[in-house]
């Protein structure tokens, strides 16, 4: 329980819906993160409900901001697309639909957006000038775009052709895992991947997120590319610092 007016993050992702309040000065937790499962399927109505209990564990300290994290494209808190995440959230506008449920207000913006968010602000790319590139390897493979700190959001670099394979289906993390790849592998195909970004948009540095940036020391080193490339520091909260900061700045 929190008695403080510190904002809201919440990460949604495919197993667990994650939330804490966040420490906007320290760009930390201020309270410990809270978790329940995601709902089975996740449509928006269930995933709603569950959020909405999960937020009111949160005090609601003088309206402190809520921030929700979804993995898909979101304009306007409307999802436009949905690769990962169940069918009927196609045109849902979930800050809509979680400010109803949540009784309060609640903006909603892309995962890998708020990751790169946090780690601009607080983590890897902290200071850093020029074109930062945030990717977060996972199920899938999230983007975040950020020129001198600010963010272009919906950048879904993760649906870029790659060797005639979708880049997230051919590179992500899910693909080592289906695939049993060894690292040594996988770091080819991620070669593959981040030199067609390269090609591309030609950025200032690359920052590897999600779980399994916590191995970096395995892959990193064998991805062979001009861009200097780093591990997130944030790691697994950075979604939910992102999401909270997004909320707070909004
Ligand atoms: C989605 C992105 C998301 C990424 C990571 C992709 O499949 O299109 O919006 O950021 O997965 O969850």
């Amino acid at each position: 329980m929190s008695s403080s007016p510190h904002p809201v993050g919440v990460d949604f992702g495919g197993s667990g819906i994650k939330g804490a309040t966040v420490d906007l000065e320290r760009g930390d937790f201020a309270t410990d993160r809270v978790r329940v499962e995601t709902p089975q399927p996740s449509t928006p109505e269930a995933v709603a409900e569950v959020l909405a209990e999960l937020v009111s564990t949160f005090d609601d300290d003088g309206g402190s901001p809520v921030g929700v994290t979804v993995p898909g494209v979101v304009r306007n808190g409307v999802v436009s697309t949905a690769a990962n995440i169940h069918d009927s959230w196609l045109g849902v506008d979930a800050a809509a639909l979680f400010s109803r449920a949540a009784g309060r207000p609640v903006v909603a913006l892309n995962d890998a957006d708020a990751a790169g968010l946090a780690e601009s602000r607080y983590g890897a790319a902290r200071g850093q000038r020029g074109l930062v590139i945030v990717t977060t390897l996972g199920t899938g493979i999230g983007s975040a775009l950020l020129l001198d700190g600010v963010l272009l959001p919906n950048s879904e670099l993760g649906h870029l052709e790659v060797d005639g394979h979708v880049g997230e289906k051919y590179a992500a993390n899910s693909a080592r895992e289906t695939h049993d790849l060894a690292w040594d592998e996988w770091a080819d195909r991620l070669t593959s991947y981040y030199r067609m970004v390269e090609r591309l948009l030609t950025p200032d540095l690359f920052v590897v997120g999600g779980g399994v940036s916590k191995h970096a020391d395995k892959f990193l080193p064998m991805i062979d590319i001009s861009t200097p490339i780093i591990p997130a520091l944030l790691r697994n909260k950075a979604g939910i610092i992102g999401a909270a900061l997004h909320a707070a700045s909004g």
